[in-house]
């Protein structure tokens, strides 16, 4: 799908004078796309005289930035040792059966993406999945069912 730049353009003019505000600029690119497009990254190499590498080096260097598209809410499932030792990997790969989808894909209906990651910081709740920011600890496969059913149905926005 073709990326409209009209929002990257914007951003840019925004931060064309400010010096060393490359992080700020991508992450209100990233805010407006829910990723950093490559179209974007293209317009803004060009538009401020920054290599590309620069660019990417920043976005693959910070976990908070997105190369590709994701779905409405992104889910991490921890797989840390402590949330590995409390049945992380069953819970991410329950995950995956129910979504029908692998670690860092994105549901045919651009609701749900996958990601799998290291330890949150709060290994006292393993097994630990978060969604779009909100915690859930002590994680069971029943809890994950109603959770995702909280979301299909709109009670979890
Ligand atoms: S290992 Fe999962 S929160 Fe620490």
């Amino acid at each position: 799908m073709k990326v409209d730049l009209a929002e990257t353009k914007k951003i840019i003019e925004r931060y064309r004078s400010e010096k060393g505000a490359l992080i700020p600029l991508l992450q209100d690119i990233q805010a407006v796309y829910g990723y950093v497009p490559a179209e974007s990254i293209e317009l803004i190499s060009k538009e401020l005289s920054i290599y590309p590498v620069k660019i990417y080096g920043i976005l693959t260097f910070y976990t908070q930035f997105y190369l590709a598209p994701r779905g409405k809410h992104t889910i991490k499932a921890c797989q840390g040792t402590a949330c590995h030792v409390m049945g992380g990997k069953a819970i991410l790969d329950h995950l995956s059966d129910k979504l029908g989808i692998d670690v860092d894909g994105i549901t045919p209906d651009n609701m749900f993406s996958l990601e799998r990651v290291a330890c949150l910081g709060c290994c006292g709740m393993a097994p630990v999945i978060v969604i779009d920011g909100d915690f859930h600890g002590r994680c069971t496969i029943q809890k994950i069912d109603e959770l995702l059913d909280n979301y299909r149905s709109g009670k979890a926005k």
